[in-house]
This record gives structure tokens, sequence and C-alpha cells, in this order.
């Protein structure tokens, strides 16, 4: 059948992750194996993915990779080390498998084009959704099956969570090997329904310190760093997954915020420090603690990566007011662009005293614009040959 098939193609989607428990810090920066576990929540495709074709063929002369529609380097040795796992585990399979006939030689070279559908400068983490898709991609087109968050992780540490929907542990592991240092859900994307977020995309440019680099100086300088891992960590993984099994908002959001709080503090007590939140995150903390005050309960939640972009937790019936008191503490800059993105949002007027209490001076333009999304499923395959990003001749249907 192989002689026939010129080229296989194989296209999947994969989602971004936001973590709740932060992972920061490596035990092992070759096999990409954390001092800590960490908790995430996979975002919905609809608002925030990465779509990746991959192809084979005896025809190409080397494996060649495009991101959004420009050739790039396939040496990276991230994804150097993707490719290498995912044909290793295709080769054992086969080597167990009486039927591999139909399968595709590990000797042919691959072309890889992948894509966003978000701007790479709104400094929202690609490269899980990158590795996630990329891993995914791969697995199908070699038709292996199974354990890859393994695989994922191996592009870079947050990846491993992106191949799964929902609520997602990544365990630290024990193994010097790290094969037990894997993605496990906690709950689907379905467990509960009315949580919302909304990414608050600030404006700056994003000159800032890369977390593989930052987290290794972290390690090497944070004794914050290393009582985090030992002993704050392990507790609030436990106390993460119980809020998040009995649906707490109030206990899931209290903690997520403290511990985006704890990560930034450990950037701090890094030598030399990073910093990663500007003024207008900062901004973005204080509103949504006078929000919360002035309910008496917590309502929103904020947690911020390795940039200025915030995140924010809430349930659904309390997104109109708070995208409103957005509005009035930033207001827009009216160029036209929508200020309000992704799922619908409805209108909400103010009652005037949580205007007077939680609008402070308003910061226009501070805020460029906001994603409107919520949890959402794992890394998903298109069958529809439409949406290859490769035409049949292996090369880019679009180019930048
Ligand atoms: C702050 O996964 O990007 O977003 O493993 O070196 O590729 P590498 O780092 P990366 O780090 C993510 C750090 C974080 C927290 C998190 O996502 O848990």
């Amino acid at each position: 059948a192989l002689s026939t098939m010129a080229v296989a193609t194989v296209t999947c989607t994969a989602p971004v992750n936001i973590a709740v428990i932060k992972y920061w810090g490596k035990r092992d920066n070759d096999l990409i194996l954390p001092i800590n576990s960490s908790l995430s929540v996979t975002l919905h495709q609809d608002q925030l993915k990465t779509t990746t074709t991959a192809a084979a063929s005896r025809d190409f002369t080397e494996d060649r990779l495009w991101l959004n529609g420009e050739e790039a380097d396939v040496g990276h040795p991230r994804l150097q080390a993707c490719l290498r796992e995912v044909r290793r585990l295709a080769r054992k399979r086969r080597g167990s498998s009486t039927e591999d006939t139909a399968a595709l030689s590990l000797s042919y070279k691959v072309h890889i084009a992948t894509e966003n559908n978000f701007p790479t400068a709104a400094g929202l983490a690609s490269s899980a959704a990158g590795y996630a898709c990329l891993v995914s991609t791969l697995a199908r087109l070699y038709g292996v099956e199974g354990e890859l968050s393994e695989v994922a992780r191996r592009g870079s540490g947050s990846a491993c969570r992106s191949m799964m929907g929902g609520f997602v542990q990544w365990q630290r592991g024990e193994r010097p090997d790290g094969r037990d240092s894997i993605a496990e859900q906690v709950a689907p994307e379905t467990h509960w329904p009315e949580l919302r977020v909304l990414v608050l995309v600030v404006s700056g440019e994003k000159k800032q310190v890369g977390s593989t680099a930052g987290m290794q100086t972290s390690v090497d300088t944070s004794p914050l760093l290393k009582h985090r891992a030992e002993v704050v960590v392990p507790e609030r993984l436990a106390l993460m997954v119980q809020h998040i099994r009995e649906r707490d908002f109030e206990g899931f959001g209290k903690l997520t915020m403290q511990d985006s709080n704890q990560f930034h503090a450990t950037c701090l007590d890094t030598f030399p420090p990073i910093f990663y939140l500007n003024d207008i995150s900062r901004h973005i903390i204080a509103l949504v603690h006078r929000f919360n005050a002035h309910h008496g309960c917590i309502k929103v939640a904020y947690t911020f990566d390795a940039g200025p972009n915030a995140v924010i937790f809430m349930l659904a019936d309390t997104v109109a007011e708070f995208v409103e008191v957005v509005r009035r503490s930033f207001p827009p800059a009216t160029n036209g662009d929508q200020f309000v993105r992704g799922l619908p949002v409805s209108s909400a007027s103010l009652p005037e005293e949580l205007l007077s209490a939680v609008v402070a001076e308003p910061v226009p333009g501070a805020v460029r614009y906001i994603l409107h999304t919520k949890p959402g499923p794992g890394p998903q395959f298109l069958d529809d040959p439409s949406q290859h990003l490769l035409g049949a001749d292996g090369l880019p249907r679009r180019t930048a």
C-alpha cells in the first residue's frame, strides 16, 4: 500500500495551558525534569490553539519546518529530541507488531508546518501548545499511541500539560530517566462548566528573560525557590486538587493568586533578580483585590507567567461586570480593534458604589485587548484534508 502513497499527511491542533501551581526550575536540563509538580488549566482551542501538519515522503530530501509560513531551523535540539523520541517509540512498537507493512518508513524525511491562531507577539505562551501539537501530529503520523506527555515534555516542560484537556497535573516523578515525569488529568473540562478565563493582553514590548534561562538562574541562586519546591508546592498541590474536585472557586482562586505571587517572589529572590510583572500587571493585581474586597469574597483570581499579561479566572456570572470594570479602568485606545475577543460578553452597567470603590484613576490604553475563553479539551486530529497546512506537494499552502 505504501508504494502508491507519495505523501502521508497528518494534521492536529493543540491547546495552550495556564498553570495555577507553577512549574519553575529543573533538576535535569536535558530531560526537562522539574523540581516540583505543577497543575494547569487547559484553555479552549476555539480561542487559542496551534495547528501542525506533518508529512512524510520518500521524495523528501531533508527534514524541513515552517513556523507561521516562514521556514525555520529544524536543528533545534528540543525539536530533534521530540522527533527522535517519537521515531524511537514507533520502532519499538513495530518490533512487537506483526502487521507493520502499512507502516510509514522511519527513514523518510518529514516536512512540518505549524501555525498559531493568536499573534505570537501577544506574548501568550506558544511553546506549550506548539510542542504538544508537534508530538501529537508526529505520533499520529508514525502510528504511535499511549503515553506521549513524556515526549512533549522534552520540547518544553509545560507542553506535557497541553497533552490533556481540563485540569492537568504534571507529576515531577522520582526516576532519573524521567519515565514517571508525566501529565495526568485531574478532571476533564466538563467538570466545571461555569469556569471562565479572561486573558488581559497588556501593552508594552516583551523584552524579558526567557523561562528556560530564568528558571536556571533561580535554581542556582534562590533559597526561596528551594523552600517552595520542597515544602510549599506539595501542600498546595493537594489543596488545589481538592478545590477543583469540589468546584470551590474561593479556594481555587485564592490559591491560584498566592501561587502566582510566590512564583514572582522567587523571581525577585533570584540573583540577579528577574521581573516579569510590570506597572500594568500591578494595576491589574490591585484592581482584582479591590473588586474582591467590594464583593466580600473571591470572585476573580489572577495569575501571571513569565510576562506581564494577566490571566484571570472567574465564574460565568461575573464576566460581564468584571469586563466592564476593566474597560473603565483601562479605557481602550479607539483604534478600531476589538477590545473584547473570544466568547461573547454581555453588557453590564456598574452600580455607583462599585465604580467608586473599585475603579481608581483610569490608565488609558494599558490593556490592549481582553480574550474571553474557558477550559477546553486536549489535542484534536483534523481529518479533513482541506485543513492541512501542507499541500499535496508537501510544501506550505500559505506562506508568510
Ligand atoms: C512560568 O515550560 O516554558 O509558564 O521547560 O524550559 O521550556 P521550559 O520552560 P516552560 O516554563 C513555563 C514556566 C511558567 C509556569 C508554568 O507554565 O508552569
